[in-house]
């Protein structure tokens, strides 16, 4: 396996010891979206050239609309912030209807006034995948550490963060990945032509996302309660990536109910 163990600017040997990560749990999935977009909410009113890691997906569309309601109404701004997506697929022409960028754009991007030299996402339509997966980490590299990074997980019990699947290393970079079965089976239903799904997509690795100060995992609904039950009680490791989460000394899972009924201990 290819593994790069070098130190970077930002990561710090203190990643690799386990850490009780936050645990808050509230009845509703509305309640997940309104705590998560406080949160960035606050964050970026407390530093106006904050740099975020944001996902896509299902469980946030709710944030982002509470963002753009508070953003609509004068609450915050995103001019000087910095904003860097976790993932995209690969290949997709440019602004596929289907792409995470689409998804940015409509959900967040054009709803707020963050500039365009500020968002940064893997770009799915170039010919050279791993040249892309370079430069996004020489990004990240020279704004990073982010401040916050904001993650889901994936279907059943894949555990992806970002399209970081089972096997993916804790010290993993951004990098070309292939799609697990599973992963492509969920997220096939949300393209409107299924055929168009691509097998395989750029991500930023568990390593940058651990480097980042403050983590926020979402999780909503019982279609994740195995997968957080295997994250948060299961061991660290590759074949439960967000379990790597637990080596976050600052790392916040904000969930519903149904997302945790399978937890044996209720915190
Ligand atoms: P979802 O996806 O929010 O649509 O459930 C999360 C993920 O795959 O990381």
């Amino acid at each position: 396996m290819n593994r790069d163990t070098s130190l970077r600017k930002g990561d710090s040997l203190e990643l690799y010891t386990p850490h009780q990560p936050e645990l808050i749990i509230v009845p509703t999935p509305e309640q997940v979206d309104q705590i998560a977009a406080q949160h960035v909410i606050e964050q970026v009113l407390g530093k106006q050239d904050l740099v975020l890691i944001l996902p896509t997906g299902n469980t946030p569309i709710g944030m982002y609309d509470i963002i753009a309601n508070a953003y609509a109404q004068g609450a915050v701004s995103f001019s000087k912030a910095r904003i860097f997506n976790l993932d995209e697929y690969w290949p997709l022409p440019w602004g596929h209807p289907d792409s995470y960028f689409r998804y940015m754009q409509e959900r967040f991007y054009t709803r707020t006034d963050i500039d365009s030299e500020r968002y940064h996402i893997p770009h799915s339509h170039v010919n050279d995948p791993e040249f892309e997966a370079y430069l996004y980490e020489t990004l990240l590299q020279k704004y990073g550490p982010a401040d916050l990074a904001v993650v889901g997980i994936g279907p059943g019990l894949t555990c992806h963060i970002g399209f970081n699947e089972k096997g993916s290393a804790a010290d993993s970079r951004t990098r070309l990945v292939e799609l697990s079965e599973e992963t492509i089976a969920e997220n096939k239903k949300h393209f409107s032509r299924p055929e168009d799904m691509p097998r395989t997509a750029l991500t930023m690795g568990i390593a940058n996302i651990l480097a980042t100060k403050r983590v926020i995992l979402l999780a909503k609904g019982e279609g994740k309660a195995a997968g957080i039950q295997r994250t948060l009680e299961g061991g660290i490791g590759a074949d439960a990536p967000a379990s790597f989460l637990r080596f976050h000394p600052n790392a916040t899972f904000i969930m519903d109910r149904g997302a945790t009924h399978l937890l044996s201990i209720k915190p």
